[in-house]
């Protein structure tokens, strides 16, 4: 039997980043993954090249049951200290939008990073690793996978959530923590697009591709980004981040005219163009397949300007700044970034991220009930929750 002082399971961003941490304090560390390589899902973040932070990362940007957890970990490893180390590595990255830093060529920089930092430490990695059983004895736990038995004092579990089972993703590490007899959230997708009810699918399929400002609100939450219109229902950064507080069954609400007020414009478009149709007005705010769609389903009459009163603008506006959608559900974790909910933060020591009631168990990253919103605030999670394991496991 292999012995470790600290097995990680996961060789994501939590979990390598705990590793390090633990390594370096001269822990005996190996990391295992059940993948054929490293950070799978920090090569395919932000469409390559990872949103790996974000300059204004706070615990308001993070979803758990209780918000005060999340507070202690990001305030001792910081956004600043993850830029330090992308600098230190000369990293090239930019900010795109809201605070957003993405790498200027690859994800693969950061991969490179960690592994540079792992070899470092003196991490030990083991891929390809199919873990079938976990125990407990006498303060000692054995992993074994079909290869070996292998013992450590402290177990670190970053396995993550379900989005993208194609990648390697498990429920392993929600089921090890109801193991231990530890408390799991209900989990739903998260971060995801909304798909069409039958009847929107038929009118609303035909204007995929559009894309414009909005903001979408669902449950008193709101989010001004741009929305996309799509065969199967309805995406963009504005849709991903409300499904994170919307519930099926629930409506979702959207500003088509977030930058203008509408119901001003308008009344200024009667005045300087009284002849002209509302179609030719509205398309100049908005996009036209969409203005046609609005016609077509009697949104608005197509009719010379001058002919509303100042009461159907009114209402024409509001129809339009508070446009009502019933999504049918997600797209689930096919698509979905995150994993809402996971291990009950109640369960966990905030300080450290060891199992209150199971010494040497770690719970860190997407596993655990955190959740951000998305512009790289979930990998400041991995980052800092991987980063206050290490410094105890
Ligand atoms: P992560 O899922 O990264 O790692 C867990 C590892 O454990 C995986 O390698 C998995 O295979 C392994 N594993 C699972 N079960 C196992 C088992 N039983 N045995 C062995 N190994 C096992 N966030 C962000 O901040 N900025 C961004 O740009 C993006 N972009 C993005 C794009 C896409 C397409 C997705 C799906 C997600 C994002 N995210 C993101 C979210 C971000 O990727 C995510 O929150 C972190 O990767 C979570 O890191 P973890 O280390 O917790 O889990």
């Amino acid at each position: 039997m292999q012995q470790w002082d600290v097995i990680v399971i996961g060789a994501g961003a939590a979990g390598l980043f705990s590793a390090i941490e633990a390594a370096k304090r001269g822990r005996k560390t190996l990391v295992l993954d059940n993948g054929k390589r490293i950070g799978r899902k920090i090569l395919m973040s932000g469409g390559g090249r990872c949103n790996f932070t974000n300059i204004y990362a706070s615990p308001a940007n993070f979803l758990s049951q209780n918000p005060h957890f999340c507070k202690s970990a990001l305030i001792r490893y910081t956004q600043w200290d993850f830029i330090a180390l992308v600098q230190q590595y000369g990293i090239a990255y930019h900010e795109k939008t809201l605070g957003q830093l993405f790498c200027d060529d690859s994800a693969k920089d950061i991969v490179d990073m960690l592994q540079q930092e792992c070899d470092k430490a003196g991490v030990s990695i083991a891929l390809q690793q199919d873990i079938q059983n976990v125990s407990f004895a006498d303060g000692v736990y054995t992993v074994t996978t079909p290869q070996l038995s292998r013992s450590c004092q402290s177990l670190v579990v970053a396995s993550g959530g379900l989005s993208l089972p194609n990648l390697g993703a498990t429920a392993y590490g929600f089921q090890l923590a109801e193991q231990f007899g530890l408390n799991v959230l209900p989990v739903r997708a998260a971060l995801v697009p909304l798909t069409w009810q039958p009847a929107d699918k038929a009118v609303f399929e035909e204007i995929s591709g559009v894309s414009l400002p909005v903001t979408a609100e669902a449950n008193d939450v709101v989010f001004p980004e741009d929305m996309l219109f799509t065969h199967r229902g309805l995406s963009g950064p504005a849709i991903l981040q409300i499904s994170s507080f919307w519930q099926p069954g629930d409506e979702l609400i959207i500003n088509l005219s977030p930058q203008q007020d509408l119901n001003e414009f308008l009344l200024e478009q009667q005045q300087k163009h009284p002849e002209q149709e509302l179609k030719t007005i509205l398309s100049r705010l908005l996009p036209k397949r969409l203005v046609e769609k609005l016609l077509e389903l009697n949104v608005f009459q197509n009719q010379p300007i001058k002919a509303l009163h100042a009461k159907s603008i009114q209402r024409l506006a509001d129809s339009l700044t508070h446009y009502v959608f019933k999504p049918n559900g997600t797209e689930g974790y096919r698509t979905a970034e995150v994993t809402l909910g996971g291990v009950d933060t109640n369960e966990l020591s905030s300080k450290t991220m060891e199992a209150k009631k199971q010494p040497g168990l770690y719970f860190v990253g997407e596993v655990v009930d955190v959740t951000g919103w998305l512009g790289g605030y979930n990998f400041q999670w991995a980052w800092a929750s991987g980063w206050v394991a290490g410094q105890y496991c």
